[in-house]
């Protein structure tokens, strides 16, 4: 199986992406995720990624593709692959049109206002990257990973003037895709206001199998 999940920041696309590459035995691949280890990494490429993501724009179309194709080269792609945060844009996604045959676009839909909530109680752990909420998933102890015990930290871009702007930037370069997508009859709407349960049982239903 091969794909795409689409939305604005804070949908829930990485917490429904975990749960989907389990069920389905796929790598779950977030462009977020590969430039915030660039970025860790303290290099100057990596210091330039931090900065673009702190403000809440989005990384070159160039850099970005190929580091999409680079990771779809991985054998672990070989079965299939999520795509969590990629295409972002039509150049983008015509790109990735040349390298890969996609299955399904599943298009998280919600409002401004819970996605606000959402991202701003979000955290994250910074040694095994499990998501949490302060109020819908909160850990078993307080800031500490069920996982590891190590302290949960809030991402850079989750600061209210990063969010506003990502929002901008969201339905500027990435909301064209939903009409781009539904052109091809790839793409189905996702209800992502629901519980994380009921998104992903809404996920699955979708999915076919
Ligand atoms: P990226 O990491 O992709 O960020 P994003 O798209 O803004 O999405 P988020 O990770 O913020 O949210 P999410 O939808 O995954 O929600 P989550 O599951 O965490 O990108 C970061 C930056 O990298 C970009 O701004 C850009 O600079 C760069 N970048 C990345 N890809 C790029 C690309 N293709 N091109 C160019 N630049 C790129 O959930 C959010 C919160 O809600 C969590 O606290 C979670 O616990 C909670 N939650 C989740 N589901 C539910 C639910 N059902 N009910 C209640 N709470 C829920």
């Amino acid at each position: 199986m091969k794909l795409v999940l689409l939305g604005p920041p804070g949908a829930g696309k990485g917490t429904l992406a975990e749960k989907l590459a389990r069920k389905y035995e796929i790598p779950a691949i977030s462009t977020g995720d590969l430039f915030r280890k660039t970025a860790a990494s303290g290099s100057d490429l990596g210091k330039e990624l931090k900065a673009i993501m702190q403000r809440g724009e989005l990384v070159p179309d160039t850099l970005t593709i190929s580091v999409v194709r680079d990771r779809l080269s991985n054998e672990d792609a070989g079965r299939g692959y999520l795509l969590d945060g990629f295409p972002r844009t039509i150049q983008q996604a015509e790109a990735l049109s040349g390298f890969a045959a996609l299955n399904h676009v599943l298009n998280l839909v919600i409002s401004d206002d819970a996605i606000i909530e959402r991202l701003s109680g979000r955290r994250i752990c910074p040694q095994c990257g499990e998501i949490y909420h302060i109020k819908y998933m909160p850990p078993k102890v307080d800031n500490r990973c069920d996982n590891d015990g190590a302290d949960l930290t809030i991402r850079d871009d989750d600061k209210i003037e990063a969010i506003k702007n990502r929002l901008k930037v969201y339905k500027k370069q990435t909301e064209p895709l939903i009409e781009y997508y539904r052109n091809t009859g790839l793409l189905k709407d996702l209800d992502a206001s629901l519980k994380p349960e009921g998104v992903l049982a809404r996920a699955i239903e979708t999915l076919g199998h």
